[in-house]
């Protein structure tokens, strides 16, 4: 007989990724993680090289290097930057920290679901704010306040429905909120944002407010291997995690392929002209195939499958995963007839293109378009 888990965690549903095999396809195309479709900087790639042979060692845990590079690049006070391995490491690390049983986590309606898992493991409340035009509400989330809110998680532009809101309306949200009420800001897909009032937020940081902004190194950098995210935070909530950080959890290798990385900010732009590209013309041949796109500031589109269509967003998952691609199914948010794309390659975006006229029956006017992804000038 094992021992059993605390009852929160019994009780927990389980935190769904998406599938990333397929039986009989070797390399399925992978459309359903929202990773870079594009080779990360070829100077991350040759730091990791370099310090490939840095086994014995535990890796530096003061991100020193890391946290330099990145208060310069972005203008920042490095005391306030702390690094974690994921930006899920750091939001694992805010629920152990301020959230536990009788306390109250905020989010909006189909926020990103991985704080939520996190507040559930601690015994917190969840509260889901609705959303307008699946869009975050800044009204309604100020109204579900109560006195147990401790923290509210904000991502913008959101995950999986790919919708932003401007900074003036995240200013509004963090000025109608208690002064102690910590605003989590998660801005992991800020970089691919083209709406000029859109901000990332670490300004707040900097005016002194109770928040906390999330970025990572997993979408725009292209290195989702490397498990490399950081937050921009006030200096008790970088004080308070430093005292529960475990020992190196970001390795020498990664740490040395983010700060290359922040060092070649051409590749980063190059990656975001490349994404946004191709999500446009992505999000035109969708809607020749019937398809509604919801319009996307991200990496990924969140598509609703109308009834006309004849086809569910399961039965399309399953034709697509059939044809060696995986997309996201989005069930889990009460997303119904939706499903999520996320921007790839070109290749396997004409790829997609292709299953997509197999099983709707429909060629779309433009697939040749998604080829024409610009190449990186050396
Ligand atoms: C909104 C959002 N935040 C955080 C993450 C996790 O990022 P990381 O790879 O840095 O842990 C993701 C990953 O998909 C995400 O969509």
């Amino acid at each position: 007989m094992t021992t059993a888990p605390r009852a929160a965690v019994a009780a927990l549903a389980p935190y769904l990724t998406a599938e990333t095999t397929i039986p009989g396809f070797e390399n399925p195309i992978q459309l359903g993680s929202n990773e870079l479709g594009f080779p990360p900087s070829p100077k991350a790639v040759a730091a990791i090289e370099a310090t490939a042979g840095e086994g014995p060692t535990y890796a530096e845990s003061d991100h020193v290097a890391l946290r330099a590079a990145l208060a310069g690049r972005h203008g920042l006070d490095a005391d306030h930057i702390l690094c974690g391995s994921g930006s899920m490491e750091i939001i694992v690390q805010l629920a152990q920290c301020y959230l536990e049983s009788g306390r109250t986590l905020l989010m909006s309606q189909y926020g990103y679901r991985f704080p939520m898992t996190q507040a559930e493991v601690t015994g917190a409340d969840v509260v889901l704010a609705p959303e307008r035009d699946l869009t975050m509400d800044v009204d309604a989330m100020l109204a579900a306040v109560t006195p147990e809110t401790v923290m509210v998680f904000a991502v913008n532009p959101n995950n999986p429905t790919g919708t932003v809101l401007p900074f003036s309306e995240i200013r509004r949200l963090r000025v109608g909120l208690p002064d102690d009420v910590m605003l989590v800001l998660d801005s992991a897909y800020g970089e691919f944002v083209t709406d000029p009032g859109y901000e990332t937020g670490e300004a707040l940081v900097d005016e002194g407010t109770n928040t906390v902004v999330l970025r990572t190194f997993s979408k725009v950098y292209g290195l989702a291997a490397l498990r490399v995210g950081w937050a921009y935070a006030p200096d008790d909530v970088v004080a308070t995690i430093a005292k529960m950080r475990p020992l190196g959890s970001i390795p020498t290798q990664a740490l040395a392929g983010a700060t290359a990385a922040v060092d070649d900010p051409d590749h980063t732009t190059w990656a975001r002209d490349n994404v946004i590209g191709l999500r446009e013309r992505f999000f035109a041949t969708l809607r020749q195939f019937g398809l509604e796109p919801v319009p996307s500031q991200t990496s990924f589109i969140l598509v609703h499958v109308p009834d006309h269509l004849g086809i569910g967003s399961e039965a399309l998952y399953q034709e697509v995963k059939a044809r060696g691609i995986l997309l996201r199914r989005v069930t889990n948010f009460g997303l119904n007839n939706h499903i999520r794309i996320s921007i790839g390659s070109p290749d396997g975006m004409a790829a997609l293109t292709e299953a997509l006229t197999d099983i709707l029956g429909y060629a779309p006017a433009c697939p040749a378009q998604l080829q024409s992804a610009p190449e990186l000038a050396i």
